[in-house]
């Protein structure tokens, strides 16, 4: 399948995806650090709705034909299993909280204290995922 959409497709899907972390991060900067809780939320919701798009149907589809081949190695395919890995517990745990921000919508402030380190743990990982999946872009496509 890769080999038939090709690079520009991937190139597409990691400029989303530098994209959409952007946004997360300017929801943190611009929304919740000045208490603009509209902002914040209308970032987190665009980007994990986005996110989910691209995930289930690009990513998923690509791990569940890769897995068998990453495991049978994974020395070599660490960064294939570390990003799935860290990809899936980043999303989950940024899917957890805007579901509970989308339950409590009248406790922003106290949801968002509680929160906090939930929210700054989501951002590491999505970090990580996304430089592991630059990484292996990179690998896929420019230094082979
Ligand atoms: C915060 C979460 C995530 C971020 C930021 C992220 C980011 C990226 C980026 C930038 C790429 C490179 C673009 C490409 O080659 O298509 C990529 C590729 C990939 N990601 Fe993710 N990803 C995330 C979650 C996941 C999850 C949950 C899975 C599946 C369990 C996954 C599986 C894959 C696979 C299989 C590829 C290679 C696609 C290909 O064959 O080209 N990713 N990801």
């Amino acid at each position: 399948m890769q080999e038939s959409v090709g690079v520009p497709f991937s190139l597409i899907v990691l400029v989303s995806e530098v994209v959409t972390a952007a946004v997360l991060l300017t929801g943190w900067l611009l929304g919740s650090r000045r208490m603009e809780f509209k902002t914040h939320h209308w970032a987190v919701n665009t980007v994990i709705a986005v996110h989910l798009i691209i995930v289930s149907l690009w990513m998923v589809p690509r791990a569940f034909e890769r897995i068998g081949l990453a495991l049978s190695s994974p020395l070599v395919n660490w960064y294939q299993l570390a990003h799935d890995t860290v990809g899936t517990l980043a999303l989950a745990m940024g899917t957890s909280l805007v579901v509970l921000f989308l339950l409590n919508r009248g406790l922003p402030l106290r949801l968002l204290r509680k929160t906090r380190k939930l929210m700054f743990a989501t951002i590491g990982l999505w970090t990580v995922a996304l430089l592991l999946g630059a990484y292996w872009f990179l690998l896929a496509w420019v230094l082979v």
